[in-house]
């Protein structure tokens, strides 16, 4: 997990409409209300079934405030998080201060997932779960996806995110209801069903790149990793008014994790859902991660 020098001038870091968006500082809540709290809870579930036992080093790219982060370290991995944002880099130092049993397991910085400081093969496991969101070239994409293929470990895994291409439509429009306060997205919808490029709406709005399943998997196999699954991380919850009692319910809870996981594969219900997780392993024969 040691730093190395990159040999390439560094990426320009800042994306202007990415960094206003973040400096709203909605981030670090998402995940506790609504589809994000079945965003979070199957992320978990998902990423139980591929991680190594702990303790294992985890890079967690584009880890934002640190949720994933947080439940790393307190299953005992190391983790190296990065993210392009300044303020969620501080945000997870500040909940894991140097001296502290996770704080000492944690080496967290700055980065940009399209160079990663990080030395060939030296984590045992990738979490790619945003940059995808917002990288709108192709190119950055693959430049991010090969970056999280170079740094694992053969036989490591990755896993790596994509918005699916119909969440502006049923996320944004049908549940949100954006198209209240914002009548001309109506008039984007096609635009990004066809091109996947999400624009800003309003100076801080969210804004980036909205994948196909299909089209998630051939980037991953791209980049060089063996796509072992795609699925919808949150599926048929997208259709529940009642989600928020559901998910407070333990039994309620139990029975849609339940539903969710038998169709996170259902190639007709993959793009239902807002988020997309491709589950990848990295080629060549298992060995001990080095750092
Ligand atoms: C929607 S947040 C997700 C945060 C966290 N991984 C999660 O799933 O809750 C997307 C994150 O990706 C980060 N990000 C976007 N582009 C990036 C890039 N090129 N390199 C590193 N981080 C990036 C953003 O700053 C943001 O923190």
């Amino acid at each position: 997990m040691e730093p190395t020098t990159p040999s390439e001038p560094p990426l320009p870091v800042t994306d202007a409409s990415l960094q206003s968006y973040y400096a709203l500082g909605k981030e670090a809540a998402r995940l506790t209300e609504g589809l994000g709290r079945v965003e979070y809870l199957r992320t978990v579930e998902l990423l139980d079934r591929v991680l190594p036992p702990a303790p294992a080093v985890v890079a967690d790219i584009g880890g934002g405030p640190g949720i994933y982060t947080d439940h790393l370290l307190s299953l005992g991995h190391r983790v190296a998080h990065r993210d392009i944002v300044a303020a969620h880099v501080d945000h997870v130092r500040a909940n894991h201060q140097p001296g502290t049993p996770t704080g000492d397991r944690l080496d967290a910085a700055v980065g940009d997932a399209r160079r990663l400081d990080l030395d060939d093969g030296s984590v045992d496991a990738v979490l790619l779960l945003g940059p995808l969101y917002h990288l709108v070239d192709p190119a950055d994409r693959r430049r991010a996806l090969t970056e999280a293929a170079r740094i694992v470990r053969p036989g490591g895994a990755v896993a790596a995110a994509a918005i699916s291409r119909h969440s502006v439509l049923v996320d944004g429009v049908l549940l949100k209801r954006a198209d209240l306060a914002f009548p001309e997205i109506l008039g984007l919808l096609d635009g990004v069903r066809d091109t996947g490029v999400i624009p800003p709406l309003f100076d801080g709005s969210f804004n980036g790149y909205a994948h196909r399943p299909d089209q998630l998997r051939r980037e991953v196999e791209e980049a060089g990793l063996v796509v072992d699954d795609v699925v919808s991380v949150e599926g048929v919850a997208v259709a529940l008014g009642d989600l928020e009692a559901r998910l407070d319910d333990p039994g309620e809870r139990e029975r849609l994790l339940f539903v969710l996981r038998s169709m996170e594969s259902a190639p007709d219900l993959l793009g239902l859902g807002p988020h997309l997780l491709a589950l990848a392993t990295a080629p060549g024969r298992r060995r001990a991660a080095v750092g």
